[in-house]
């Protein structure tokens, strides 16, 4: 039998079953911090929500912090902290996750997609001027998949622009721009806790700033529309409109234990990242991802793309992409496809159905948006053409897993002939 027989075909897979280890590793402080929550008798926003907050800030090098129940919700808060009214237009990257565009509606405000640079996959910045109009108020930069955006070119427009910048640090926990942490460099930012991120709580997020002002505003929101924080005697009463985004102990215990590890983990991803680029590196069709001079990735998710060119396809590359990815997996790599469409793209965008009525587009207060999805052909390409990873980077997954997964990459992209693209996406259908 030829040895390089795909396994999508019947060949022998590269990596054998249950090798890669799911995340987070969990170890006995996290029983144990979570034990004692359970055990401590305040589940809602207790002690741990609290030293989580503290401890979490520190870490991050931020003076304010509050726990939230999603990044989500710290996105929303990051509107509401930056005192966003009605109608301000927001910018925002064409591809990212649903929430770094949905926030923004949350706060009645209305985005403004801007096309993302096919190198790094973030925010194409020397596109961000031209989208910005007299009702544009802020940018939610996103650091997607944990590579920070060059927030030096960022910082600069906003300065000239007089607009706030909200991060959305929700994928880049740890992340440096010029050795300053994400969540560090812009007004404010949201970081999320899901159970995939690099910092898991099962869910959860933070809300980071270090202004004064845009706590007290941001924490507002979080706790119903109160002034004191449920540490302080409260008054219960609603002085502005609010919502319940608090975290609780629980989640909160779970992630101080996993706080305590981070710099360990970053350590093991960015070791894991470097040897397989290494091994990769030069892989026909196969586009590496790219961490560019004065950017540190967290490599949340290790994202390649396919080079349709080099691979020969001339179809849909969205069809060349799902053959690859199913076999890779057939070789027992874990990859999967992040998004399969670019925001604008997204019904919420394109029927205008957010509160119903044409709100908040209709308002008043602000001035027509048009939602063309063939306006961001960058971001759509990268969204057809790309395959991502994180588990197999992260600990407790060790360089056994890295080079195995390197050796499903290399006999899928070195035998991409062998692939049946019409069929296994006809089979993919099903
Ligand atoms: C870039 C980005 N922004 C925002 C979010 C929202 O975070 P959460 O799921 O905690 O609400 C996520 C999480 O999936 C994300 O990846």
């Amino acid at each position: 039998m030829k040895t390089n027989k795909l396994a999508i075909n019947g060949g022998k897979p590269v990596i054998q079953k249950g090798l890669i280890k799911s995340w987070p590793p969990i170890s006995d402080l996290d029983r144990k911090l979570v034990m004692a929550s359970l055990e401590g008798g305040k589940h809602a926003h207790g002690p741990n929500c609290k030293a989580f907050t503290e401890e979490f800030a520190a870490w991050n090098g931020n003076k304010f912090a509050i726990n939230t129940n999603s990044g989500t919700a710290a996105l929303h808060m990051g509107l509401v902290a930056c005192g966003l009214n009605a109608g301000d237009h927001v910018l925002v990257p064409a591809y990212s996750w649903s929430s770094s565009a949905t926030c923004i509606l949350h706060n009645n405000c209305i985005p403004v997609f801007v096309d993302i640079d096919f190198a790094t996959i973030n925010i194409d910045v020397k596109k961000i001027e031209a989208a910005i109009t007299p009702k544009t108020r802020a940018i939610v930069v996103v650091h997607l998949h944990g590579l920070p955006v060059n927030m030096d070119a960022v910082m600069k427009i906003a300065r000239k622009h007089k607009l706030y910048v909200i991060e959305d640090a929700c994928q880049a926990h740890g992340a440096l721009f010029k050795g300053r942490k994400t969540g560090t460099l812009g007004h404010c930012a949201a970081f999320s806790f899901n159970q995939n991120k690099c910092l898991c709580a099962g869910e959860g997020g933070m809300f980071v700033t270090n202004d004064e002002g845009m706590y007290h505003k941001a924490r507002s929101l979080w706790s119903f529309g109160e002034t004191r924080s449920p540490e302080e005697s409260r008054d219960y009463h609603a002085y502005a409109l609010g919502w319940m985004y608090r975290g609780n102990d629980l989640t909160a215990a779970f992630g101080r234990a996993q706080l305590s590890k981070m710099d360990r983990y970053f350590k093991i991803q960015r070791e894991h990242a470097a040897l397989l680029l290494d091994l990769l590196k030069g892989t026909p069709a196969l586009i590496l991802p790219t961490e560019p001079k004065g950017h540190t990735h967290n490599w949340y998710n290790f994202t390649s793309r396919i080079d349709m060119r080099a691979a020969k396809w001339t179809g849909e590359p969205s069809m060349l992409r799902n053959a690859v990815m199913a076999a890779l997996k057939a070789e027992g790599a874990q990859v999967g496809v992040w998004q399969n469409f670019i925001l604008p793209r997204m019904t919420v965008f394109q029927a205008k159905n957010a509160y119903g009525k044409g709100c908040p587009w209709d308002c008043h207060l602000t001035k027509p948006v048009k939602y063309d999805p063939e306006a961001y052909p960058v971001a759509q390409h990268h969204t057809d053409t790309h395959f991502g990873m994180t588990n197999p980077l992260r600990a407790p997954n060790g360089k056994q897993v890295v080079r195995a997964t390197a050796r499903a990459f290399l006999k899928v992209f070195n035998n991409l002939d062998q692939l049946d693209v019409e069929h296994i996406n006809a089979l993919n259908q099903k």
